[in-house]
């Protein structure tokens, strides 16, 4: 990529929730990019962000920030139903647009952010961290060394934190039973494009419901096959765990050549294996908010590199929305219990 010399891109972020706190995190050791102003619905929740970021540009309504002459780029973390609205509006006020996961709800959503993008020659990006994650980059340079030869097949599981807080609870209240695989899937969907280099065509899921009390399905099991052929088993898995359950990610991956063994649940290291007898012991899952490699730091940072360049973004509009194609056909397939095509 080019080094460019332009001042930073001027940010208003929207949404002061529990993300924006590591994209925060993510400005304070970015050069291309300076946070000034942000927004919540929530005025109080805008004005606290504004004192922990150490700006005085507060406000409630993120059309306040469309009509300013003073910042290029939004970045939206606000909840995922809002993504598509207020990206679709940034992007036509010509502002760029960083978008938190899911980048839109619907294919619909999805198309017109990208035709959005396209009329007003402004980049947009759907923002999957896991991408920047030193372990997940570890990985997936292997892959891309060809040490494992093609990769044909992977297992992911995703156990994700458990609803340690009631408010955390609150956040799956009035949603759809299929939330969790389109709020937490794509995560593993995009993973697992990326590391199989290929996108999904095929989804059959099936789904744990869940506790009484709990609105949606706490345990999604899918199992997707790719345009390359090759298939991935992937689970979404906020279960309620007993005491000592390790909590954690594991992937296992077969190429061709060799294999990759990742897990983080215990040990914080992962083995690749490739016939000639290479391994490597892949970095584990914790990172500090200030390395300046951390993952939202080389997100906002590439994202903004590639606007200031006018280059391609790093993850296409395309790609996500091949990944949110997929993880619709999921829900699709939770709800009437067969496998899902995906329309190319
Ligand atoms: N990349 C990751 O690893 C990762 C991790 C967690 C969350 N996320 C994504 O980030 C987004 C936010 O998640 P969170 O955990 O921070 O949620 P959160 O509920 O803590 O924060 C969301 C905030 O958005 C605000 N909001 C809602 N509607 C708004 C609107 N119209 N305009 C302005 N603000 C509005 C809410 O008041 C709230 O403060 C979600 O889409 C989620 O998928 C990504």
């Amino acid at each position: 990529m080019a080094t460019v010399s332009l001042p930073p891109l001027r940010v208003g972020l929207i949404g002061c929730g529990g993300i924006a706190g590591n994209h925060l995190a993510g400005y304070r050791l970015v050069e291309e990019a300076d946070l000034v102003a942000c927004c919540d619905i929530a005025p109080e929740k805008a004005r606290e962000f504004a004192a922990r970021a150490g700006i005085s540009d507060a406000c409630s309504d993120y059309r306040e920030f469309l009509a300013r002459g003073d910042i290029d780029m939004v970045d939206i973390c606000a909840i995922d139903e809002v993504h598509a609205e207020i990206a679709v509006a940034a992007l036509k006020a010509g502002k760029h647009a960083l978008i938190e996961k899911p980048f839109a709800m619907s294919v619909a959503e999805g198309e017109e952010i990208i035709s959005a993008a396209r009329e007003s020659g402004c980049r947009a990006m759907c923002a999957q961290s896991l991408r920047w994650h030193p372990r997940w980059r570890a990985i997936k340079q292997a892959i891309d060394s060809g040490r494992i030869g093609t990769p044909v097949y992977a297992r992911y599981s995703g156990p994700s934190s458990p609803f340690w807080r009631p408010e955390q609870i609150d956040a799956y209240r009035d949603r759809p039973p299929e939330w969790l695989l389109i709020h937490n899937g794509m995560h593993s969907f995009d993973l697992m494009t990326w590391l199989l280099g290929s996108l999904p065509v095929r989804v059959h899921a099936r789904s744990h419901p869940g506790q009484e009390w709990l609105p949606v399905h706490e345990y999604v099991s899918c199992v997707t096959r790719f345009a390359s052929g090759a298939i991935a088993h992937t689970e979404e898995n906020r279960i309620m765990p007993p005491p000592r359950y390790p909590l954690g990610n594991e992937i296992y991956l077969v190429g061709t050549a060799g294999t990759i063994d990742a897990t983080d649940r215990l040990t914080h290291f992962g083995d690749i294996t490739a016939a000639d007898g290479y391994s490597l012991l892949a970095p584990g899952s914790s990172y500090a908010l200030t390395d300046p490699d951390m993952p939202f730091a080389c997100e906002i940072r590439e994202f903004a590199r590639a606007v200031l360049a006018d280059e391609e973004v790093p993850i296409p509009l395309e790609t996500s929305l091949g990944v949110l194609k997929a993880v619709l056909a999921g829900a699709e397939s939770l709800r009437t219990g067969e496998a899902v095509s995906i329309d190319a």
